[in-house]
């Protein structure tokens, strides 16, 4: 498992187990101790998932040296300010039992998030974080975000699937050595793309599941996908997918898979973004 290199010099696996929405403690730990044994280093959490606490213990009981793992986690909109930054952070920190984060992360794209990033810039500064980066940022955010801040996120992770490809966000982030994370990198089984006929061809011929077709899709245009599974089986299916390439020809018939749109729900219009930020103040962070 070869590593990405951020600008900054510091190294990501190329695939990483996400805890969105295992919100049974005890499962989350178990699943957890499940992925590193089977072989994953990184581990993708946020404040708002309400599961950090779970993560520590499985980070405490995995038995794999605190080094060896990369830690992601999020900042939650209501804490998107300078002032709360470093409360949060703390707050993370002690649910996860550490004492630095790997790569941390502006969750999304509300409230203060320029001020937000003066803090982080000094967690960063001061060795508290490895990296920093932001999530669910769109190209055109992230443009303006990168013209008036000093330090360049390391990261910006987002939706990426077959569905939903984002080439050109891609080739964007890439143009500025910002390192692309995927969130739901199976659509979440959405449009029943786990039983898509050129997937399910592509899948005979490597003798691998669409799944690995997909994450190993993913792993070649040079992105990290972040992947849940709540079933020991394919969650170390899920990390076999580096002992095989998918030819041009075959990258071809995927991409032409793409719908152009988000599988979930596009936060565009007032009514939407008003809706989303109420709820999001409901959050346990
Ligand atoms: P399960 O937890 O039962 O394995 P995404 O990461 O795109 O949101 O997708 C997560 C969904 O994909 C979960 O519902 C998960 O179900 C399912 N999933 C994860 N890995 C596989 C796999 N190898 N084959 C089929 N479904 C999978």
């Amino acid at each position: 498992m070869e590593k990405k290199t951020f600008y900054n010099q510091i190294s990501i696996p190329p695939i990483g187990y996400g805890v969105y929405q295992i919100t049974d403690q005890e499962l989350c730990e178990e699943y957890v101790v499940q992925a590193i044994q089977s072989g994953y280093r990184l581990i993708d959490t946020a404040a708002a998932y309400e599961n950090e606490e779970a993560v520590g213990r499985a980070l405490k009981r995995c038995g794999v040296p605190r080094e060896e793992l990369f830690i992601t986690t999020k900042l939650w909109v209501s804490d998107t300010s300078y002032e709360k930054v470093k409360d949060a952070f703390n707050r993370s920190l002690k649910r996860l039992g550490l004492d630095y984060i790997d790569l941390y992360l502006i969750h999304q794209p509300y409230n203060d998030y320029y001020g937000a990033w003066r803090a982080m810039e000094e967690l960063y500064q001061e060795g508290k974080v490895k990296a920093i980066g932001v999530d669910n940022f769109k190209q055109d955010r992230l443009a303006d975000f990168l013209y008036f801040n000093k330090i360049k996120p390391m990261v910006n992770m987002v939706e990426c699937n077959p569905l939903y490809q984002r080439e050109d966000d891609l080739t964007y982030l890439k143009e500025n050595e910002i390192q692309m994370l995927a969130w739901s990198p199976l659509a979440s089984g959405k449009d029943n793309i786990l039983k898509n006929e050129d997937l399910k061809k592509i899948a005979q011929k490597y003798d691998k599941s669409i799944a690995q077709i997909t994450l190993r899709w993913l792993y070649q245009r040079g992105i990290v996908p972040l992947v849940k599974s709540t079933n020991s089986q394919r969650i170390k299916e899920n990390l076999d997918i580096f002992d095989f390439e998918l030819s041009k020809e075959d990258m071809g018939v995927i991409a032409k898979l793409d719908q152009g749109h988000t599988c979930f729900h596009e936060r565009d219009t007032a009514e939407k973004v008003n809706h989303f930020l109420e709820q999001a103040f409901k959050f346990n962070v």
